[in-house]
């Protein structure tokens, strides 16, 4: 299959999928990575990997709606099967989604429905919680918000600040999403119409 990912920074899950689909039976291939930051960290990371990058900047338009249209563009040429999305700080409008419907992942730092949104380790601790961790989910037009495709847990230690558990929580996407990722690229995954996660075991 193939996998566009969207990125704005470091690149750090981008690097994960990308290091996990050197294995001989992966199932996707990274054909290309946009970021609406023409700095971010992870568009060097993909030009090094010889992956084709777009850096589609939102200041370069004057509307939220024009912003996607660029995108859209970028993406009739790469032709995806799957859009990850990696710390992209953008919300994508319903009628993007719509036309993506079940073919759009994302990763976030929290067990979600808790703490969808940033800061979510220095919520997590202000909350006292005990259990943290990270969620990909598919995207729909909410916030952090579509069907749960998978979780990870990671244990709160009574002497964590934000920086060690947020690089706890960083090695548990890193694990999680490459394996989410081969579960949608084998279609063992998918959105209902209704809005649910389908796990279909036979295939
Ligand atoms: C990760 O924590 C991801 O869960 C969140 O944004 C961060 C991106 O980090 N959505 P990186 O750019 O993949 O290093």
């Amino acid at each position: 299959k193939r996998v566009a990912v969207f990125i704005s920074g470091r690149g750090s899950n981008l690097g994960a999928l990308i290091a996990a689909s050197a294995a001989q039976d992966c199932p996707y291939r990274i054909v290309a990575v946009l970021s609406d930051n023409p700095e971010a960290g992870g568009l060097a990371l993909a030009a090094r990997e010889n992956i084709e990058t777009f850096a589609i900047p939102r200041s370069g338009f004057g509307s939220r709606s024009a912003h996607e249209a660029a995108v859209l563009d970028a993406l009739s040429s790469i032709e995806p099967d799957i859009i990850c999305l990696a710390g992209y700080m953008r919300l994508l409008s319903a009628e993007f989604v719509g036309q993506w419907k079940g073919r759009i992942l994302n990763i976030h730092p929290s067990l979600l429905p808790n703490l969808p949104g940033l800061e979510t380790h220095k919520r997590a601790l202000s909350l006292g919680m005990r259990i943290h961790g990270c969620t990909v989910h598919f995207v729909n037009e909410g916030m952090d918000d579509g069907p749960i495709i998978g979780q990870a847990a990671v244990v709160v230690r009574p002497d964590d600040d934000e920086n060690a558990l947020a690089a706890r929580v960083l090695k548990a996407e890193h694990r999680l999403y490459p394996e989410m990722l081969r579960l949608a690229a084998t279609d063992r995954i998918r959105m209902s119409s209704g809005g649910e996660t389908i796990f279909d075991d036979a295939s």
